[in-house]
């Protein structure tokens, strides 16, 4: 390996990662043949084949994987240094990784626009996806902080609550039951029902209170996006449970019923495996969402309360 660079881990790393040479040169800003050019120096310098084509797919050899898991380590180690030596002097500088799940997208996004502000040396990638995804990017320690409201209990993780995540029950305006009080959860088995899809955190989280109560509603419709479930509540398909955060700030033609056991009580939590190391970046990201965690709810104060009412 004395003969491979930095810069054809970095090509090979890309390469690996999308499964594609023609992606990563799209990524790197390299030519395809410049691509081809370097793995094939580094399979040299390995003394054996990375990668594979089968049919037009190109897998990874098992030398290739571990020099995948290795490249991931040296690239982790190096941004870490970059990091302190940024800290060092004085400068806020570096990469922000986060994944947050997709009711989370509806609070971080807006403040990531004040956190970049404050600092401008810091960039940002934000993948936005279900609890199951979360899940698989944590295993494969893809990015420095996740954010989900349900903490995974088979692996050995840090977490710390920051804000209140409720998931209530949701009704076009004109709906009949938007005038009850205190409806009975029974009374949602009548309705048609309108459910996330399967890995779904919010769907894990509705079925649990509906299996403990006995209730077995009707899915009359099964989308992956609370966008969607929000049009389709509107347009009359049925009724559906959504986090509270994902009618922030309108309520539009939605209205929230108030059913007894609702709403379902979840938090937001900031995780990270342990043992992993924290870059300063993201302690940087930790401390400013708590602090804005709470004037989120110094300027709600109604919010929650309104969303059981
Ligand atoms: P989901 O995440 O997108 O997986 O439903 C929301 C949650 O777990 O609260």
């Amino acid at each position: 390996m004395n003969q491979a660079t930095l810069h054809q881990l970095k090509v090979f790393e890309a390469a690996a990662r999308h499964g594609s040479f023609t992606r990563a040169a799209e990524e790197l800003f390299l030519t395809q043949p410049t691509v081809s050019m370097q793995i094939k120096q580094l399979t040299k310098s390995v003394g054996l084949p990375l990668f594979e084509q089968v049919g037009k797919r190109l897998y990874l050899t098992e030398a290739g994987r571990e020099l995948f898991a290795t490249c991931r380590q040296i690239f982790e180690t190096i941004a870490q240094f970059e990091m302190k030596v940024a800290d060092l002097k004085g400068l806020k500088q570096g990469q922000l990784r986060l994944a947050v799940i997709t009711t989370a997208k509806y609070f971080i996004p807006r403040l990531l626009g004040r956190f970049c502000q404050l600092y401008p040396g810091i960039d940002i990638s934000l993948q936005v996806t279900n609890h199951e995804g979360i899940l698989d990017r944590m295993s494969g320690n893809m990015d420095d902080l996740y954010i989900m409201s349900q903490v995974p209990d088979h692996l050995d993780v840090n977490f710390q609550p920051f804000l209140a995540n409720p998931l209530v029950v949701l009704a076009p305006i004109n709906h009949p039951l938007v005038k009850e009080k205190n409806i009975s959860i029974q009374r949602l088995a009548d309705e048609p029902f309108i459910m996330r899809e399967p890995g779904s955190g919010t769907r894990r989280a509705i079925q649990k209170l509906f299996d403990e109560n006995g209730v077995a509603v009707k899915v009359k419709l099964e989308l992956g996006s609370n966008e969607a479930i929000k049009q389709a509540i509107a347009g009359g398909l049925g009724i559906s449970v959504l986090s509270r955060h994902t009618l922030i700030p309108e309520m539009g033609d939605l209205a929230i019923l108030d059913v007894e056991h609702f709403p379902i009580k979840r938090n937001w939590y900031m995780v990270y495996p342990n043992g992993k190391q924290l870059s300063i970046v993201a302690r940087t990201y930790c401390d400013y969402l708590l602090e804005a965690a709470k004037e989120f709810v110094d300027n709600n104060a109604g919010l929650y309360a309104e969303a059981q009412s």
